[in-house]
């Protein structure tokens, strides 16, 4: 399957799996999230005292409704029509409809500049950086790229790049459909954000207190000469 058509795949998923998705977060059925990536993913953004955010990806937007608490302005962008229905049902902050492709041809379509841009489990695709590259135009002067993704140590195949999919068996709640993945190693992370103009920052690993493995690997970037006043 090519690329373009793997992205259709994934967001058909996303449309599929909205209630389920909507369910699962708000009931707080994903194990990895309640054991400290929601938590670790707040904080690193609360860190940055960001007044605009842009919140990427943002599903049923449980994380901009929260970031709207502690910035100015907060907005949520996501390309499943139904994942925006019930995150403007719940209110709390602004949700557009918008999909990676269209910013990818355009990064106008996004407003901006932001002070923060954060992805929190929303990069599931190959190639990542003429998004990425996208995101960057959008960073105000002293904005921040935040990435919460996959720990590649979470890997039962083989340690390479590649296409999975995802079954939802690690959450507490049954999906109607599969997604497509892509599973990238730490080396290509990097060079994903490299060849974008993104320089990494800061990297954390939030780790599972009950089982001492890695829940997730939480990136902050700021864009290829920024400089710091
Ligand atoms: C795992 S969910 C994460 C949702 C949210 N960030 C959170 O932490 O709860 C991934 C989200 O990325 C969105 N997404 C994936 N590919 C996309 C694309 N090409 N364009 C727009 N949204 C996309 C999906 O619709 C879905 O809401």
């Amino acid at each position: 399957m090519r690329p373009h058509e793997l992205e259709q795949r994934i967001l058909a998923s996303w449309h599929t799996n909205a209630a389920a998705w909507t369910s699962a977060v708000r009931h707080r059925l994903i194990p990895s999230r309640r054991a400290g990536t929601d938590a670790a993913i707040m904080q690193a953004c609360a860190r940055l005292r960001p007044k605009r955010v842009l919140d990427i990806g943002c599903g049923e937007g449980w994380l901009t409704r929260a970031l709207a608490e502690i910035a100015g302005e907060a907005v949520g962008i996501d390309g499943s029509a139904a994942l925006i229905d019930e995150a403007r049902a719940a209110g709390g902050a602004l949700f557009e409809v918008l999909d990676y492709q269209t910013i990818e041809a355009d990064s106008k379509a996004l407003p901006g500049p932001w002070d923060a841009i954060v992805c929190n489990f929303a990069l599931l695709g190959d190639p990542l950086t003429p998004f990425l590259a996208a995101l960057r135009t959008r960073l105000g002067p002293r904005g921040r790229l935040l990435i919460q993704t996959v720990h590649p140590w979470a890997c039962d195949a083989p340690y390479e790049n590649g296409w999975r999919e995802e079954n939802f068996a690690s959450f507490e709640t049954q999906f109607p459909a599969t997604m497509p993945w892509y599973f990238r190693t730490l080396e290509s992370w990097f060079a994903e954000l490299r060849l974008a103009g993104l320089l990494i920052e800061n990297v954390e690993e939030p780790v599972d207190a009950a089982t001492g493995k890695p829940l997730s690997l939480l990136f902050q970037c700021v864009a290829v000469g920024y400089q710091r006043h």
